[in-house]
């Protein structure tokens, strides 16, 4: 195969190969690239293959005149059959991604048997044949923007001095309520499955100070809605000597920093998922803002819903909220009888009730809760009472209150829903096509 003539030392590595981005952005000369066949077609004269990679496609043409033996393989190849190809590439406006290959070579690695997805298939087909479908051009787009927003939220902490943390998975304790844990057998105990690395990063913090993680997290949710997986990733963060503003501060800023990661570096991929990217542009040039709930049940009756005070937002009532912002918005102090045991109450509020001294974000466009995150309640007594009411048992809970007894610190955290901000950010119908293999109350396999 002809070699082209930048070699980087990767490519070296990889014999002669260049990704099929890459020959694009060196046209016009030739290439080497391999890849799979994504579509073909052909007339008794010129056979053309649409190969992919993991870094675009390319319409390769292989003629009969020019190539008669080549033509003979490449004329009814069918789709994903791995194949290498070389020849010299330049623009053409009207080949699927502007670029065009006059194959000279071509073998083919593995004729492939015929593909099970057609056209318009039905997604719970397509969630069965997951496994095949992942190398369908939206679900690449998917991961790529997931692979920036992952890189985004680990520079977000490191640049700024935090401490990546590992908590662990199998747990003790529930942290947001036991309705939905996952119950484990182990060895002969019984443990949970994490929903969130909390109560271990409150231990941390009094060594670390200032932490985060990206981590597996899981909760039996008994919702099939188009915003809960069974198993899905948290990003949270927690640090010593912080308070409810600050903590939000630092959520928005992240936000903010990692929505223009993924303008700057996957504008192809939006393309192809058809995200409209002017949706996006304010959360990345504008202030995220802040209300309370108390103000947010206020232009809910503005707009003609009316919310007891006291219940927890459903999501008709955050889609009617978000209708009035273009950017994600903070929402702080709920009641406190709908929250977490962990959140403290806040002394001397105006509202109607005790209010929390927490926060959510809610993503615009209908995406809902993509943060949630608090205050940390420093008071062992109030702990255990908000325990008992929740059901648990507070005796279960020492190891925890031991945070409170060693020279206790205030502190606060969030939690972001890895899933739930790419499915905001590549503006997905389901969480589902945000992680790979999704895991939900219906579904567990592929
Ligand atoms: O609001 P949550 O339950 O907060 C916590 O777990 C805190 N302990 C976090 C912390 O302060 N360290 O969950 C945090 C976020 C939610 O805002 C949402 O984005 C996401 O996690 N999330 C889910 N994402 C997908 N599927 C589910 N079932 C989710 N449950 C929560
Ligand atoms: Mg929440």
């Amino acid at each position: 195969m002809s070699v082209p003539e930048e070699l980087t030392e990767l490519e070296r590595r990889l014999s002669g190969f260049c990704s099929i981005g890459q020959a694009m952005a060196r046209a016009p000369a030739a290439a080497a690239v391999r890849g799979w066949v994504h579509r073909s077609r052909s007339s008794n004269k010129v056979a053309f293959l649409v190969v992919r990679d993991a870094s675009d496609i390319i319409q390769c043409v292989v003629k009969q005149e020019s190539h008669p033996e080549l033509f003979e393989l490449a004329k009814d190849l069918p789709i994903e059959s791995s194949v290498m190809l070389s020849g010299p590439v330049r623009e053409e406006k009207r080949a699927p991604s502007g670029y065009e290959m006059s194959v000279e070579q071509l073998v083919v690695v593995h004729r492939a048997d015929v593909f099970p997805i057609a056209k318009d298939q039905s997604p719970e087909f397509l969630l069965d044949q997951r496994h095949l479908w992942l190398r369908s051009r939206k679900l690449v787009a998917v991961l790529r923007v997931r692979h920036t927003v992952l890189g985004a939220m680990h520079r977000f902490f490191r640049e700024r001095d935090f401490h990546e943390f590992s908590p662990p998975i199998f747990t003790p304790n529930a942290c947001e309520g036991g309705a939905t844990l996952f119950k484990v057998k182990y060895f002969d105990d019984t443990v949970y499955l994490t929903q969130s690395w909390q109560l271990y990063a409150e231990a941390a913090i009094f060594a670390l100070e200032r932490i985060y993680c990206v981590s597996p997290t899981f909760r039996a949710e008994q919702s099939k809605t188009s915003r809960h997986l069974a198993e899905f990733w948290m990003h949270e963060m927690e640090s010593a000597w912080l308070d409810l503003d600050g903590c939000a501060g630092i959520a928005k800023e992240e936000l903010r920093f990692i929505v223009r990661e993924v303008l700057e570096k996957n504008r192809k991929d939006l393309d192809v998922l058809g995200r409209d990217v002017a949706r996006l542009r304010p959360a990345a040039e504008k202030d995220i803002p802040t209300i309370t709930y108390t103000e947010a049940l206020r232009l809910l009756r503005e707009a003609g819903m009316d919310v007891e005070w006291g219940k927890d937002l459903r999501t008709v009532e955050e889609e009617k909220l978000m209708e009035r912002f273009d950017t994600p918005v903070v929402v702080t102090e709920y009641p406190k009888e709908a929250m977490a045991f962990y959140k403290p109450v806040k002394k001397d509020g105006a509202a109607p009730g005790p209010v929390a001294l927490c926060f959510d974000i809610l993503a615009p466009e209908g995406y809902g809760e993509i943060v949630g995150g608090s205050q940390r309640d420093l008071d062992i007594e109030a702990l255990k009472q908000h325990l008992q009411q929740e059901g648990e048992k507070p005796e279960t809970y020492e190891w925890y209150f031991d945070t409170r007894r060693y020279g206790s610190v205030p502190h606060a955290g969030y939690g972001m829903g890895v899933e739930r901000v790419i499915a905001w950010l590549c503006g997905l119908d389901n969480i589902k096509d945000a992680i790979p293999f999704p895991r939900t109350m219906l579904r567990s396999r592929p």
